[in-house]
């Protein structure tokens, strides 16, 4: 896979910089949706940063405000478009420099829409994101509209400034798109096609986190486990071409206590992958599985390409491999065509599995996708219901899944203090339920062994074993 050479870009920074020189710019950055986009934004800060601006929480005060944008839901698109209407005084006022980019600039209709009826200064797209230090220079000097969206994928960046926002937990991108075409998503369409960074590139990638600080990796892809298919396919010679050899060869960098990844297809979970979590000691045991539904019918319709027969099946053999596996799962109620019995065999299961934790959609219509244009749409009514319905039977199942961590011992990775009581320590267990304890600052960074007291739905509370 094709590198891209970002030294032009790096000038593009140097040359921002110095206009920049003296005049001490901050900068705002929204960014919606998923930890992808999060990654992405962390390359954005990291770029900003080096051309001397720095960050902000007040949009107010920013002179430079971004906006990371996600389509994979209407819920996002709305928001951006509230948030620009609010930017509009920032602009016209003090001359604040609007930047949109993200998944929701790779489609042609949101693009016109903006150019139309909303002001701002760049537009940048998925495949664009490293050039954003050569666009916003134009901008600037140019003090000219700048729309910069290319289809053309297929190209690596590697050696962006990164700025994360976190110094315990960090997430890595090992590949991008998704040649899926579920019918329901847009994500192939706005993110192109599947292609992996070089192992080498990641290892060194969390080496030098963990030579940082770091404790925690969480790998980051719309399919991580076709890693390297693509490549393998073109002829890559790296040793490490699965994602399973992947797993273990970052199992074994010293100073990472844990890695989590997200998200796997079930139709391409292998046996070498089930078996690289149960050994690889540092691997949490939370397998994020997605099922979005749980009939054999509207798993077909979605193109998800396994049955309700497959995934349960190989949930049991996970449970079966794996000591001390948990799941958790994104499901989407309404999808067109869905029956009152399609949707009781997503609730059976949800009762057979007993997840961890279910993130749960509405169905929402994507245009340029199959299910946009399906006839059979689920009444607006329905599909809320149906969301009612799933949300109880998580709920309730929730406290009762919680007993079972009372009395038990679980190794933590202490994070920091907690949001909501800054006298308590929080972490999570390595199924990922937050944890609060008391206990001293230098614990934070460390692991360390809570016995579990009491659970409080999304929360349970625990002491340090002594
Ligand atoms: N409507 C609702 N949910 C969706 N997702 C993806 N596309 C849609 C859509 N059109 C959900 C899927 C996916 C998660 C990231 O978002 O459950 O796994
Ligand atoms: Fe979307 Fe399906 Fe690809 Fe996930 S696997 S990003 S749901 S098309």
């Amino acid at each position: 896979m094709k590198k891209v050479d970002i030294t032009e870009q790096l000038e593009y920074i140097e040359k921002v910089k110095e206009i920049n020189d003296g005049k001490n710019l901050k900068y705002y950055i929204l960014t919606m949706g998923c930890q992808l986009n999060e990654n992405d934004s962390e390359k954005i800060c990291g770029m900003l940063e080096e051309m001397n601006y720095s960050k902000t929480e007040e949009m107010k005060e920013a002179g430079l405000i971004i906006f990371n944008t996600c389509c994979v839901r209407e819920n996002a698109e709305e928001r951006l478009f509230g948030k620009l209407g609010e930017v509009k005084k920032q602009r016209e006022e003090r001359g604040a420099i609007i930047a949109i980019g993200g998944c929701m600039m790779q489609e042609d209709h949101i693009v016109e829409k903006i150019k139309q009826s909303y002001q701002y200064d760049v537009i940048f797209g998925t495949h664009t994101l490293h050039k954003f230090p050569e666009d916003l220079y134009n901008a600037i000097i140019n003090e000219k509209r700048i729309t910069d969206i290319i289809d053309i994928e297929g190209e690596i960046i590697e050696g962006l400034p990164i700025k994360r926002d976190n110094n315990i937990k960090a997430s890595v991108t090992i590949m991008n798109g998704c040649n899926n075409f579920c019918s329901y998503c847009i994500v192939p369409y706005v993110r192109g096609r599947e292609r992996s960074r070089q192992a080498e590139d990641i290892l060194d990638e969390v080496r030098q986190l963990a030579k940082q600080g770091y404790k925690e990796i969480t790998l980051l892809g719309q399919n991580v486990n076709s890693y390297m298919v693509e490549e393998n396919k073109k002829g890559n010679n790296s040793p490490i071409n699965t994602f399973a050899k992947l797993l273990t060869e970052i199992n074994q960098i010293s100073g990472i206590e844990k890695i989590r990844f997200i998200s796997p297809h079930p139709k391409d979970f292998t046996d070498d992958v089930i078996e690289a979590i149960r050994d690889c000691e540092k691997v949490s045991k939370l397998v994020h599985l997605p099922l979005q539904s749980g009939s054999t019918n509207v798993l077909k319709v979605m193109n998800r390409k396994y049955t309700k027969e497959q995934y349960l099946n190989l949930v049991e053999k996970m449970k079966q491999q794996i000591p001390n596996v948990t799941f958790s799962t994104d499901i989407i109620v309404g999808f067109p065509g869905e029956t009152e019995e399609d949707f009781e065999d997503t609730l059976d299961v949800v009762r057979k599995v007993g997840f961890e934790q279910i993130f749960m959609f509405i169905y929402s219509r994507r245009v340029g996708t199959p299910g946009d244009k399906m006839e059979n749409q689920i009444p607006e009514e329905i599909k809320h219901q149906r969301f009612d319905r799933l949300k109880k039977l998580y709920e309730d199942s929730v406290s009762e899944n919680n007993k079972k961590y009372i009395g038990r011992t679980e190794e933590i990775l202490v994070e920091g203090y907690s949001k909501n009581n800054e006298n308590l320590l929080t972490g999570r267990t390595d199924s990922n339920k937050v944890v609060v304890f008391e206990g001293k600052k230098d614990l934070i960074g460390k692991m360390v062994n809570i016995k579990i007291i009491s659970e409080h739905m999304w929360y349970l509370k625990g002491e340090i074993c002594k």
